[in-house]
Order: C-alpha cells, then structure tokens, then sequence
C-alpha cells in the first residue's frame, strides 16, 4: 500500500485564480493495474497549454479534464511500480501522468519514455532534451523551414519553448526577434540568448517595432495569439509563413475566442498558416533529439529553470508561469 498526494480539479479555474479550483487530496494506492507504470515524480514540468484543459471547451486539442479528476501534467521520475517490461523497475522516465506524488500511467497512452540516465541534470529532460524543445525544433524546422538570413519572429520569447525557438533559430541561421515581457525579459533574451531585436510588448508598440524590420517578418512562431498576432500580421513578409504553436493569452477562456482583427493581411501577404501539436510528433522524439542532443553537448542550447519545491507549490509555480513570471522553464521538485 503506497500513499499519494494528487492535486484534484473541484472547479474550472477563474483566471489565476487556481487554489479555488483545485485541491490537494491524499490517499492510499492499490498496486499498479495491469499494463501500468507508476513513477515516483521528481519534476512536475509546468505546461501553458495545460490550462485550456481547466476549462469545459471541448472544441480544444484535447477533451477537457472531468471535474473531480486528477490534473494530469508531464512528469518526471524514477518508476516505482512496472507490469510493462519496456519499463523496468528503478529506470528514468517521462510521460504525461498527474501532479502527484505518484504519477499511474499506460505507456503508450502517456507517451511514456525511458530518457537518457547519463545527463548530469536531469531537469534538462524538461529543457534543451524535453518536449519543449522537440516543439520549437519542430515548429522552426518542419513547419516554418526557417532559412539562414530569413527575419524569424517568436512571442513569449523569454519562456520555455521560446526561448528554444530564439536558440534553434539562430542556430539555423535566422535573424530572430523576440517579444516578451518587460525589460528584464528583453536583455535576458539579448545577452544570453543572442537575439538580434528584442522587443518589449509590455512597454513598446510591437506593430510600430516591427515595421522597422526590412524586408518584413519571414517566419513568425506565434505562442500567444490576440493583440500579438495583430501587431505581427500587418509587418509580415509577402509570402511569409506562420507557425501557430499557441495561443496563451485564451487560455483561460471558457469559449473560443474572436480570430484575429488582421486576418486580412493573410491573403494580402499571401501568408501560410499551420497550427501544429507536439503529441503527433511525438514517433519522431528520437530523430529531433539528435540535432537537440548535438547542440546541448557543444553547450550551444541552454534552459534557465524556474524551480519551485514540494508539491504544495504546484499551484504557486503554475500562477507565475502563467502571469509571466518567469523565464525559462516552470518546473516543480516533489521528490529528490
Ligand atoms: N503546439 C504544441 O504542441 C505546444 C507544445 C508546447 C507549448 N506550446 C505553446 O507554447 C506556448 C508557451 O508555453 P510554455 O509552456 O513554453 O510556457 P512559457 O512560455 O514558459 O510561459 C508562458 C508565457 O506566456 C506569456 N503569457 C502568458 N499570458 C500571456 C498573455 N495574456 N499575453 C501574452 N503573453 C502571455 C508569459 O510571458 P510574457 O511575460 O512574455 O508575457 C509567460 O511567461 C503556449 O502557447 C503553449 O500552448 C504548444
């Protein structure tokens, strides 16, 4: 019999306003049903697109999570329990289960992996190896074919997946302009990341920004959606493509929002559009984690973390995510 802390969805959050919604529970496992896995969680990995889950909408990518359920998140953690022999008692795993002391998952429901043991921080998994980064590779690479000189644009900058879109791009040779948050964001986004113009939209006009950049916006990887996508729309290159990886500032809507108020811009520009989700690429982790791989072990991709401990502090460090308190990656320690 094993005891476990969960944190329990009672009502769809208002806002930020998350310890109304949610509860920590306790209670006493059984052993793991047939075909699971439970990991003991070391690192919860707080996740923007997570909070639309919180919602009752179920026109979104995944159905909403049931009332009176457990919140379900990507973990990390050593396995405790196995009646899956891909998945070995002891080994390093990560996978979509909850927030919780014990994560139970079916693995290939879960998308659960064995990751690599010899990386001497394992918060990494969540950082320059994690899902992350697979959604900017994949987002600069695949759907926006990002080219070397081409001007490539990336909203909520400063924070985990894009500052890896920052990186990779400049990486691959782009130009890259970062919008973000304040200017504690913006010189972090210039001094370690390297970007080329950072963008303050929390002190700068962004369309008045943008329309000094010549020749126009060829690749815009667009995380947040609303007044960004208005003030980037009208300064995009003709031609220019447009992944759209999320759009956070709806998220904690309970309806679908208005589209944008410049789509026109989309046939004046001639633009392509493409939404794009990281759980259908999930076959390909091992072929994007290579370049990924390559590029952390020559110390060129870094993640900043923002660390909080327990799991008590789930709710604290998924607040500061979501009001932009951070930058880099949210995770939380529930277990050394
Ligand atoms: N398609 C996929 O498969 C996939 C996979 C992973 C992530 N994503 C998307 O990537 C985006 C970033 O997610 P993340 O988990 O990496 O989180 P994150 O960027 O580390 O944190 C969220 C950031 O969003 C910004 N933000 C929050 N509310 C905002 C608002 N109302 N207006 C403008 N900016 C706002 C804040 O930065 P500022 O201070 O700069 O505002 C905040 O730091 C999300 O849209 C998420 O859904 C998509």
């Amino acid at each position: 019999m094993t005891s476990n802390r969960y944190w329990r969805l009672d009502r769809h959050p208002d806002g930020l306003n998350f310890s109304e919604a949610f509860s920590l529970q306790e209670e006493t496992l059984g052993p793991v049903a047939p075909n699971a896995v439970r990991v003991r969680t070391q690192y919860l990995s707080m996740d923007a697109g997570t909070r639309m889950w919180m919602t009752p909408r179920t026109d979104g990518y995944q159905p909403p999570l049931p009332l009176g359920g457990k919140m379900t998140g990507l973990c990390l953690g050593r396995i405790a329990e196995s009646d899956d022999a891909r998945f070995p008692v002891g080994a390093l795993a990560r996978g979509f289960g909850q927030w919780a002391d014990f994560a139970d998952m079916i693995p290939d429901v879960a998308g659960l992996e064995l990751v690599d043991e010899s990386i001497p921080d394992v918060r990494q998994h969540f950082g320059a190896l994690g899902m992350n980064a697979w959604t900017a590779y994949a987002g600069v690479k695949e759907v926006l074919g990002a080219q070397p000189g081409e001007w490539l644009a990336v909203s909520a900058a400063a924070g985990a997946t894009g500052s890896l879109v920052c990186q990779i791009g400049k990486l691959l040779g782009a130009r890259v302009i970062g919008i973000a948050g304040g200017a504690e964001k913006c010189r972090y986004l210039r001094a370690q990341l390297g970007v080329d113009v950072a963008i303050d939209y929390k002190n700068e006009n962004v369309e008045a920004a943008l329309a000094g950049i010549e020749g126009g916006v060829h690749a815009y990887f667009e995380n947040v959606g609303g007044a960004i996508l208005d003030a980037v729309l009208p300064n995009m290159a003709h031609y220019g493509r447009i992944a759209i990886c999320g759009l956070v500032s709806s998220y904690d809507a309970d309806a679908a929002q208005a589209g944008p108020a410049r789509f026109d811009q989309i046939l004046m520009r001639r633009l392509r559009v493409e939404g794009f989700f990281i759980p259908d690429f999930l076959h390909r982790g091992p072929e994007f984690l290579q370049p990924l791989r390559r590029w952390y072990d020559a110390g060129q991709l870094q993640m900043r973390f923002e660390e909080f401990t327990g799991l008590e502090a789930t709710l604290e460090a998924y607040a500061a995510m979501m009001s932009g308190r951070n930058i880099g990656k949210v995770i939380v320690r529930v277990h050394d």
